[in-house]
């Protein structure tokens, strides 16, 4: 299995990507770290403590950064609503024994520096955390596999008409990251405005027992759906279907990418595309597989939880 560590503002898409990869047979979840983004810290930390304990799992939970490096939170609960899931509410709260002590940054150089094999980071949040883990502990680069991260677009933005929400919440942490030379997957709104899902296809996983009826709740107040087209982008689940089924993403091309930190393009990235470069940007994916894989993740999970009844 591979592991991983996913640095998390669950935010909606966030628990559904989460969801995927505590079940997935080919990833091994070492760490969940949280960070201040779609809403504040206490809530990204309860949220990622709930849905573990929810899930039944075991995966340690660290607290991190709750302000990004040089600016104030900007929060999406208008997407997220205030709590940071939507209007759900788990049937328990977690208790704090998934906890860990440590700071975040610190629970990261610890699970980096100890694994036997390279971890791969999935920061699916605003980039405090991985920035500062860079610039404080930057021996642990040599144990790091890849960086696989949902942010940032080449072309149009959501926060503004050219940001996209996790950069321009932390784009001082972005530059840290993007110029670090450690190999980046970016799966940025570009791809992620393309691997939508449907109505009929969150219709279908609602049916899939208790996990299936939570992710179609929370997905029901999700700000990123549009009322028109009926399309939902889960933008932080394309980062676990990049690991898990790399094939869906047909079109990556490698460039240089920079940050914009002042000015009106504040948060923007600008890739440029060249050989050297060390950011693979995702730019096109077999959408109808995308779903597919979607609403068959979770009938695997359901199928599984099943199973777990009557044993
Ligand atoms: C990103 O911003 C957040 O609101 C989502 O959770 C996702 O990580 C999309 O721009
Ligand atoms: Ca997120």
């Amino acid at each position: 299995k591979l592991p991983i560590i996913i640095d998390t503002d669950p935010g909606i898409d966030d628990v559904v990507a989460i969801t995927a990869a505590l079940f997935s047979e080919q990833l091994d979840v070492q760490l969940i770290t949280t960070v201040g983004g779609n809403v504040g810290i206490e809530n990204t930390t309860r949220n990622a403590l709930n849905l573990v304990h929810f899930l039944g799992k075991d995966t340690p939970v660290a607290r991190g950064a709750n302000e990004p490096l040089m600016t104030q939170l900007v929060t999406a609960a208008e997407v997220h609503g205030e709590s940071g899931v939507g209007t759900y509410q788990f049937p328990e709260q977690a208790d704090e024994s998934l906890l860990v002590k440590e700071h975040a940054v610190l629970a990261l150089r610890n699970k980096i520096l100890q694994s036997s094999e390279p971890v791969t980071l999935v920061p699916i949040g605003p980039l405090t955390n991985i920035g500062l883990l860079l610039k404080m502990y930057p021996e642990t680069k040599e144990n790091i596999k890849e960086i696989v991260l949902m942010g940032g677009a080449v072309e149009g933005g959501n926060a503004t008409s050219v940001a996209e929400f996790n950069i321009f919440v932390d784009p001082h942490a972005a530059k840290i990251v993007f110029d670090s030379n450690i190999n980046i997957v970016m799966c940025g709104l570009d791809i992620t405005r393309i691997t939508t899902i449907t109505d009929e296809n969150i219709k279908i996983v609602e049916e899939y027992g208790k996990v299936g009826k939570m992710v179609s709740e929370m997905l029901s107040t999700y700000g990123d759906s549009s009322s028109t087209t009926k399309l939902s982008s889960i933008h932080d689940l394309c980062t676990i279907f990049y690991l898990t089924r790399p094939e869906l993403f047909t079109v990556v091309k490698r460039a240089k990418v920079d940050v914009v930190t002042e000015g009106p393009a504040f948060g923007c990235t600008v890739a440029e595309y060249r050989e050297d470069g060390n950011v693979q940007v995702c730019l096109d994916a077999d959408v109808e597989a995308f779903r597919l894989e979607f609403i068959t993740t979770f009938k695997k999970i359901f199928d599984e939880l099943e199973v777990l009844q009557y044993v």
